[in-house]
């Protein structure tokens, strides 16, 4: 069986992370982005208490995939919009393009939708991130500490026009690290 990419489907579970599999994350992070940093921010994150949803992907009793989302509030005026920033996420390289990380993406999404979330961001591969809806133009209307990124910043509005008016994205301290 072929998704709409023509990849092969394969039977994978997602699920939430627990303790017991905090160090496989780190491992999965470390092999895919070839080094600790990700791994490191993970940690931080979790330490901070700024963790909102940290998903892992299951494969044949394997861990191969793992996605994080982390409070981002957006602010504006009086006002604030309850936002999370995506990242990081990573699949070990000998499973990636197989719709491991697609499927990691779109299960996030449907869970901050249920948790209430209003707005994910994400700085990362402008050519991945938008068949899933997230939108450099959104992304570009937000005031962030990132200079000359380009169309890697990009956000989603998960209530609609939420983010139209603009506003000042606030990450979690473990990203300054
Ligand atoms: C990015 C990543 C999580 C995607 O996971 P995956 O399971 O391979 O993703 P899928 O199989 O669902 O989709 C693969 C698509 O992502 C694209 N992709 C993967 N890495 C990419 C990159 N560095 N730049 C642009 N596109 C990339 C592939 O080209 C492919 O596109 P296609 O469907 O048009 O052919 C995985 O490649 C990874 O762990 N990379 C290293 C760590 C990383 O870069 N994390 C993301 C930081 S933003």
């Amino acid at each position: 069986m072929t998704n709409s990419n023509g990849k092969t489907m394969i039977d994978l579970t997602i699920r939430l992370e627990t303790p017991a599999d905090h160090p496989l994350v780190s491992q999965i992070n470390e092999a895919a982005f070839e080094q600790k940093d990700e791994a490191q921010l993970i940690v931080a994150l979790r330490e901070e208490g700024a963790l909102r949803l940290s998903l892992i992907a299951i494969l044949e009793g394997q861990l191969v995939g793992h996605i994080m989302f982390s409070d981002l509030p957006i602010t504006r005026d009086d006002l604030i919009v309850d936002g999370v920033a995506l990242a990081p996420m990573a699949v070990l390289p000998e499973y990636q393009n197989k719709g491991i990380g697609s499927a990691l993406v779109r299960e996030g999404i449907e869970i901050c939708q249920i948790l209430g979330v209003e707005a994910i961001v994400v700085l990362g591969h402008p050519k991945f991130y938008p068949r899933f809806g997230f939108a450099p133009k959104l992304a570009a209307l937000l005031t962030s500490p990132f200079k000359e990124v380009g169309n890697a910043f990009m956000a989603l509005e998960l209530k609609e026009k939420t983010l139209s008016q603009g506003g000042q994205v606030h990450y979690a301290k473990a990203f300054a690290i």
